[in-house]
């Protein structure tokens, strides 16, 4: 699979269309270098391996919260509940303190930033980049994980945040 295969012929939009179809969980990623906290929401969250215990998600390269997030020594996933579409909407937003109040969060260990009431806290290690098109492949070796009660995830379809209904 490379860049120089034929046009494929799906244009931006209906590209925006289909992605929208598929429902994700919604995670806040967090790091902190040279004191700086920075942190951004992201859909791109997944699972890589089971052993050694490796996760991903994918930043786009013009991303002003990435070049922070390269040069940091950890990051962290905070995973969100479905009290906390202000918080994913808050860390999406350009322009802003996403760290100041309301936002709620302390250190962790090696200093990436933990948001107070994520339903769970990971800490990786950076492990792996590459950039694929117009982003970056993270990959992180697992270090630390939290999980706390059995919040509600919080869930983002056709570009609005919700909430999961189990079938009866
Ligand atoms: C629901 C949602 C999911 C997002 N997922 C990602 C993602 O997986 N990767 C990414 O780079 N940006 C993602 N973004 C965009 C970032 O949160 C952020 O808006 C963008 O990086 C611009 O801010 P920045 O320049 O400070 O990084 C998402 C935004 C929203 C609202």
């Amino acid at each position: 699979m490379t860049d120089t295969l034929p046009d494929p012929g799906v244009d931006g939009e209906q590209f925006r269309k289909a992605l929208a179809v598929h429902a994700s969980g919604v995670v806040v990623i967090t790091a902190q270098n040279e004191e700086v906290p920075v942190g951004l929401t992201a859909t791109s969250f997944s699972s890589v391996s089971l052993t050694p215990p490796l996760v991903s998600f994918y930043v786009g390269q013009a991303s002003a919260t990435w070049p922070g997030l390269r040069a940091a020594d950890h990051f962290a996933v905070n995973v969100l509940t479905s009290e906390q579409a202000d918080l994913a909407a808050r860390f999406a937003r350009k322009g802003i303190d996403r760290f100041a109040e309301p936002t709620r969060w302390r250190p962790g260990r090696f200093g990436a930033p933990l948001l107070q009431d994520a339903s769970m806290h990971m800490i990786c290690r950076p492990h792996t980049t590459i950039e694929v098109g117009d982003h970056v492949l993270v990959v992180g070796m697992v270090i630390e994980v939290s999980v706390y009660g059995t919040g509600q995830p919080l869930l983002y379809h056709q570009g609005r945040f919700g909430r999961f209904l189990p079938h009866p």
